[in-house]
């Protein structure tokens, strides 16, 4: 077993941290926030995540996992450190890696003995050559430190279960030593481990985040095309999915992909590809039919109201997607203000994400309209003019269809996630507006 640090302790850091102490490891986990460091040590997670909270807890009291400040105690004698610190995106698409260059600072300033810095953050390719030239360039004692890149494939709202039954896991190294310390250290895990060198390993996780990012947009596409021609893209991706090549997952249109990582990654991807003189066409018209489709079902509302001034508008659903109280990029954040912006008075319902919006929005008057945060779908629904929903949670899903027929005033519903059977609605007397399927 390994004494291993990581670095940051947001989604990827805390996630893995606590993984790590699962299978054995001693961990310590550090943040440069003082009062994000006491509550991880009182047992309560800062993100919102199943199972993790539980296993943060057993592992604390079991000794295996501790949270600190101290960045120097932690990083002197680790045999790995692991960075899962945030590489936000810039204005022009490219990746702020101001947090990592940090990190590797203090990392070179600190070891003590031979070490291993891997890195879990998405970076842009060749992000860890220059990282182990930083820290080799500011290393205070002798001692043998290399970089590994080994990037995470967890999605937000499945994190633990991802991580501890992970499909595989990649690691990108540049000497034996590395790979055999990384491969131990991932030994407990029992999962599928994928070497290659350090350049494929940042490339893959671009090319698999933007695959998929492609594969949603290319649905929403043929989604579009779907209503034009009267075809119905649900029937359509199922009839995909039985082709193996093809797959099941993934083949769900909608309001556009959100979170932190798709728009980012594309962004990216595409940001890495013009520094190299190359036009990656098929991740822009990701981008391009992305950004279109958030906004689509407010365009298709204002289309058949003549305003929404005065009108009381349910949104069901703020996070970017169900499972998380994340709304980085959600549909909501852009649907919104516009709704606000045109006079709407919104009642507002999402089972965790609230109170994130309400630092956003907070409740009252806003721009020429207004927004309450209510408790539950029907008091949303209670009275509205017409009905918006951003996001599957399951709490939305399970509101049957005569309960907007009964509770609104117009039972009028623009489903951004294709909740209901469009047959469904209409027998229960709902003008039903969904993605890719006839109203
Ligand atoms: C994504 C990837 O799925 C993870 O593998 C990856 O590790 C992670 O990014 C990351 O880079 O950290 P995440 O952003 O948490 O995970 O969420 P997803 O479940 O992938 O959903 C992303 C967006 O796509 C959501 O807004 C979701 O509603 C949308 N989506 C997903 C669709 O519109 N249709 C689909 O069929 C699937």
């Amino acid at each position: 077993m390994y004494n291993i640090a990581v670095a940051g302790t947001g989604y990827v850091g805390l996630v893995a941290g606590v993984c790590f102490a699962e299978v054995g490891h001693q961990v310590t986990c550090v943040d440069i926030d003082e009062k994000k460091v006491s509550l991880m040590k009182s047992g309560v997670s800062p993100i919102y995540e199943a199972d993790l909270e539980e296993l943060m807890q057993k592992n604390y009291v079991a000794g295996k996992i501790d949270y600190t400040t101290d960045y120097k105690s932690a990083y002197k004698d680790a045999d790995a450190i692991f960075i899962g610190v945030g590489t936000p995106e810039q204005t022009d698409g490219s990746a702020n890696l101001s947090y990592i260059a940090t990190v590797a600072r203090q990392i070179s300033e600190t070891i003590e003995k031979d070490c291993l810095v891997v890195v879990k953050s998405t970076v842009p390719v060749g992000t860890n050559d220059k990282v182990e030239q930083f820290i080799h360039d500011f290393l205070v004692n002798d001692v043998k430190v290399e970089v590994a890149s080994n990037p995470e494939f967890l999605a937000q709202g499945s994190a633990v279960h991802d991580t501890l039954h992970a499909e595989r896991i990649i690691i990108g190294t540049e000497s034996k030593w590395a790979e055999e310390l990384l491969m131990n250290i991932y030994d407990p895990f029992n999962l599928p481990i994928v070497s290659v060198n350090r350049r494929s390993a940042e490339m893959t996780k671009y090319a698999s985040n933007d695959f998929l990012a492609l594969k949603i947009s290319y649905m929403n596409d043929i989604a579009n095309l779907c209503e034009l021609v009267g075809a119905d893209v649900q029937e359509v991706a199922k009839g995909m999915s039985f082709d193996e090549r093809i797959g099941s997952k993934f083949l769900n249109a909608g309001i556009g992909f959100g979170g932190s990582c798709f728009p980012k990654d594309t962004k990216a991807l595409d940001y890495i590809a013009r520094q190299n003189g190359y036009e990656l066409r098929t991740v822009k018209a990701a981008i391009d039919v992305n950004k279109d489709q958030k906004t689509l079902l407010y365009k298709k509302a204002s289309k058949r109201l003549i305003t929404f001034n005065g009108l009381k508008v349910a949104v069901l659903g703020l996070t970017f997607k169900p499972g998380t109280d994340d709304l980085r990029e959600a549909a909501s954040l852009e649907n919104v203000p516009l709704l606000l912006e045109h006079g709407a008075n919104i009642y507002a319902y999402d089972p965790a994400g609230t109170e994130n919006f309400a630092k956003v929005h907070p409740e009252g008057k806003d721009s020429k309209g207004s927004i309450t945060y209510v408790s539950n779908v029907e008091q949303a629904l209670n009275g509205a003019n017409v009905c918006f929903i951003f996001t599957e949670w399951g709490e939305i899903k399970a509101t049957n269809p005569e309960i907007f027929k009964e509770l609104m005033r117009t039972p009028l519903v623009y489903d951004g996630r294709n909740i209901y059977r469009v047959e469904d609605m209409q027998k229960a007397g709902v003008e039903y507006h969904s993605i890719g399927r006839k109203p």
